[in-house]
């Protein structure tokens, strides 16, 4: 556990899910795009319709420098914040995953290398030789997402993990195959909506006509095949993960979800029959609408992991949860309460390790931010604001807010609160404090 990442009024998890969200579009661009070239492209040699070559030219370049220039950039973004907002979490998922994540970047060089050569070849090597690069291309690219994907479910469902500490029970995990196929399906839906903002650029009306019907289609069976796949996937999560879509996600997100594959569907239908309609603010707008879609299906599945960063093993709050007693890991609940977490947390400044009569209001607020921080701000406002909170409950004896604190693992989502008498004390006092 390292120093705490205040960010006011956002969190630390909500910077992380900005970045996380946006780099989708490009992740997913990624691995698509270069199916959709591939296609057009074999078209174009079979058909002998050279002109379509300037639509792959001009495809493959956005793909080049949004995917691997913007992409690369926010997946470093991602590494960096998740380091920074739960050190733990992600030293949890790299022992477990580190030869996951190696296999991952062979295949990512492929890519990354792919895409220059790809893009740079086009029409300098012959047809048969520039198909083939974009053939280990596609299948490289998709290839880190088959690996990727079960590190991202693993986080949600771990499987048998938490009894075996098998790598492969854990990565092949119940929502392993609904998530893959989803995303394999809805990626040609992010393929399409950018193929035709590409389309918009180019003057050959019978090439920007093809393209977008194609395109359109392609984003028609994307979307469709992709929404029966989450239903699919929903029905595989966890039961406890699946009551708290219930519970916790706001009816606005769930709206947002509905409402833009919707959107979207109507938007490839219109660009399927009226292609030389589509212009390009519209097309850039459907790509807005997208990003909306995925936030919103993004931070339902943050949500619902909760109380979890790792499923059944470490809170979001960094303290281990369940023994994994085939790693050697023991929960921690037990030690935390005889020690007392300003012991157990490593960055505890001085003076605020020991509890007394001057310090409480910052003791307990130094144990806010180890121990709620990870889902709560104590600004006035912002997400799940903690003043709020307090003010709605009504806090007004610490004594009482002691009595809710014992209670705090009985809520779903909420991990345990765990300390020694005099830190819940100390901590129901800061709460009160935030009651004016
Ligand atoms: C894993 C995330 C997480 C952690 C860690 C967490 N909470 Fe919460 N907490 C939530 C969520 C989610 C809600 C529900 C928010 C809502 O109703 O909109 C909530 C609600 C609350 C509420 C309102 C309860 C009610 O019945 O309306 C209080 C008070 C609260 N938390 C205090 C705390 C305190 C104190 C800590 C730290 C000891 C803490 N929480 C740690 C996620 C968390």
């Amino acid at each position: 556990m390292y120093p705490i990442w205040e960010v006011p009024n956002l969190s630390a998890g909500i910077v992380l899910a900005l970045m996380a969200t946006f780099h989708i579009l490009p992740s997913h661009l990624s691995v698509s795009a270069i199916w959709f070239n591939v296609y057009v492209e074999t078209k174009a040699y079979r058909e002998n319709r050279p002109e379509l070559l300037e639509f792959i030219k001009k495809y493959s370049l956005l793909l080049l420098v949004f995917s691997y220039v913007l992409g690369s950039l926010s997946g470093i973004g991602i590494w960096y914040s998740a380091t920074v907002a739960n050190p733990r979490g992600i030293s949890g998922l790299i022992h477990n995953y580190v030869w996951g994540w190696a296999t991952e970047w062979v295949f990512f060089i492929i890519e990354v290398i792919g895409i220059f050569i790809y893009y740079y070849t086009l029409g300098k090597v012959d047809k048969k030789t520039h198909l083939k690069i974009g053939w280990i291309f596609a299948i490289g690219s998709w290839t880190t997402m088959v690996i990727i994907v079960g590190i991202l479910a693993f986080m949600l469902s771990s499987g048998k993990w938490p009894e075996t500490g098998n790598f492969f029970d854990g990565f092949f995990n119940q929502t392993y195959w609904s998530q893959l196929l989803m995303r394999t399906t809805l990626m040609f839906g992010i393929a399409a909506a950018y193929a035709i903002a590409v389309a918009t650029r180019i003057k050959n009306a019978d090439v920007r006509a093809f393209i977008t019907k194609t395109a359109s289609r392609w984003g028609i069976a994307g979307l469709i095949l992709g929404s029966i796949l989450f239903l699919w996937y929903l029905k595989t999560l966890p039961d406890a993960n699946r009551m708290l879509i219930t519970v916790l996600a706001p009816q606005g997100l769930k709206t947002g979800i509905i409402v833009s594959s919707g959107v979207l569907v109507l938007y490839f239908i219109y660009a399927n029959v009226k292609p030389l309609g589509i212009r390009l603010v519209p097309a850039i707008l459907a790509i807005a609408v997208l990003f909306g879609g995925i936030w919103s299906t993004e931070r339902i599945r943050e949500m619902i992991r909760k109380p979890y960063i790792i499923s059944q093993y470490m809170y979001s709050n960094q303290i281990i949860g369940k023994d994994v007693i085939a790693k050697g890991v023991s929960a921690e609940a037990k030690i935390i309460n005889e020690k007392g977490i300003l012991k157990f947390a490593p960055f505890v400044p001085d003076g605020l390790r020991e509890i007394n009569e001057g310090n409480q209001v910052q003791v307990g607020k130094m144990i806010a931010l180890i121990e709620c921080s990870s889902c709560h701000v104590f600004d006035e406002k912002g997400l799940r604001a903690m003043p709020q909170m307090v003010k709605r409950l009504g806090f007004k004896e610490a004594e009482a807010v002691e009595g809710f604190l014992d209670g705090l693992g009985g809520y779903p989502y909420m991990p345990p609160f765990v300390g020694t008498a005099a830190e819940r004390k100390a901590l129901a006092t800061y709460l009160v404090s935030l009651n004016k």
